[in-house]
């Protein structure tokens, strides 16, 4: 087989053999094969596409790079979710304790951020102590006893995503459907959930901006799911508005526990509760029944209780106090009226210069950065309220924060309509 042949057929519109995608992935993993002919392939595969028998082959070679994760000791059901991710996007947290408390067990293996939107890890590392390496045998221990676990995906998931995903990245070969989807179904159907619920955010602040391109994107991951026989449905998000009132990582960690506790930004709630009985739906419980209803479960401390375990099981103090930035800065209303725009993508950006996020793979966060808007869309202000915290640990990062909040509100005269949050729920179709 020659790297080359398999870039011509792809460059000129043929379809690859299922022999010849093993081979390519199963090549690049070992290092054979080069990065410059994969990234030649993966540039006619973004123009090309992959037809569906492709991508699944595709799918399956990415996840026989590795190992795939036994947790077939595990009583409950096994559930999981993912999010394409968003800025405010802090729903991990709260969820994943809260389908535990509701009966199921949640192994979620999750990444860092890179770009505008957090990372679970970065947000959970803001917790002191809080260890996110565990071996395959404590997290199905930790799933039968608590039914939760955040933590890393290990470098046996999926290796050939890690370099194909590093190789995406400086080639320019992210945005593609195939490549998205195969990339994040690959580590999801590795680490052995039997379901599966996908937030798939629409708008400025994620991936896709438009529905069209993101219910292509859900449809398509759905697809790979079911014939790899994990039950995955998605929902269609917002994010053109950012979630919540806080886009940073120990910040995000204070509004989860406000979640978790009962109270917490109303959208957030939403959001928690709606993948929540999604994903207990996904995986068979039935929550018109007391103790599988996340809305009795968030509100009586059972999903608080269940993140305290969980936390302490990884080694992190729940009591311990979230790291605070060093600085904080204030922006006010010049003028009174009413918020017609607040911008995910600026507010992302804002949070991100202020030290949130990185731009490298190997650079540090600060885990007390980030912004919090006292405002939403549709809110009356005054001259002089309070619009936006800014917080970072070092003062010379206030410059890029500011200048990326001058565009991310817009106070007008007139009421905007209310956008929902959750925009379609897609599922399999055979
Ligand atoms: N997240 C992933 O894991 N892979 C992608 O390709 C995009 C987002």
């Amino acid at each position: 087989m020659h790297a080359v042949e398999i870039i011509i057929a792809k460059r000129d519109g043929h379809e690859l053999s299922d022999e010849q995608i093993r081979w390519i992935i199963d090549s690049y993993t070992k290092g054979t094969v080069p990065d410059e002919q994969i990234a030649s392939l993966l540039m006619a595969i973004l123009w090309r596409g992959m037809n569906d028998r492709e991508l699944a082959t595709w799918t399956q070679a990415m996840i026989d790079s590795g190992e795939r994760i036994d947790l077939s000791s595990v009583t409950r059901p096994l559930v999981d979710k993912h999010s394409t991710g968003g800025v405010g996007d802090k729903i991990s947290l709260p969820l994943c304790p809260l389908v535990a408390a509701c009966g199921g067990a949640v192994p979620q293996l999750s990444g860092r951020g890179l770009g505008i939107t957090g990372g679970t890890l970065d947000k959970m590392e803001s917790i002191a102590g809080w260890n996110m390496m565990l071996t395959n045998e404590q997290m199905a221990e930790q799933l039968e006893s608590i039914g939760v676990v955040i933590c890393a995906a290990g470098a046996d998931l999926a290796p050939a995503d890690k370099k194909l995903y590093a190789l995406r990245d400086v080639v320019g070969c992210v945005e593609s459907i195939p490549l998205i989807s195969s990339s994040i179904m690959s580590k999801k159907i590795a680490e052995g959930t039997q379901s599966l619920v996908l937030d798939v955010k629409v708008g400025r602040g994620a991936f896709m901006k438009t529905v069209d391109n993101a219910r292509t994107l859900a449809q398509t991951m759905v697809g790979i799911g079911h014939r790899a026989g994990v039950n995955t449905v998605a929902l269609l998000t917002n994010m053109d508005t950012p979630l919540g009132f806080t886009a940073g990582n120990a910040l995000e960690v204070r509004e989860s526990l406000e979640v978790l506790s009962g109270r917490g930004p109303a959208d957030v709630r939403e959001l928690t509760i709606r993948l929540a009985e999604e994903m207990l739906l996904a995986a068979g419980l039935d929550i018109t029944l007391p103790e599988h209803n996340p809305t009795m479960a968030l509100d009586d401390g059972r999903a608080l209780d269940v993140w305290n375990q969980m936390v302490r099981a990884q080694g992190g103090d729940p009591e311990a106090p979230l790291p605070v930035a060093a600085h904080r800065r204030e922006v006010k209303a010049d003028a009174a009226g009413i918020v017609t725009d607040l911008d995910a993508y600026a507010i992302g950006v804002a949070a991100w210069r202020l030290g949130a996020g990185r731009a490298r793979k190997e650079d540090a966060v600060s885990a007390g950065a980030g912004v919090v808007w006292h405002v939403r869309e549709g809110d009356d202000v005054k001259a002089g309220d309070l619009l936006f915290e800014l917080f970072a640990d070092d003062e010379s990062r206030f410059d890029g924060g500011l200048e990326a909040l001058t565009s991310a509100i817009k106070i007008g005269s007139d009421r905007p309509n209310a956008r929902p949050l959750v925009l379609e729920k897609i599922t399999f179709v055979h």
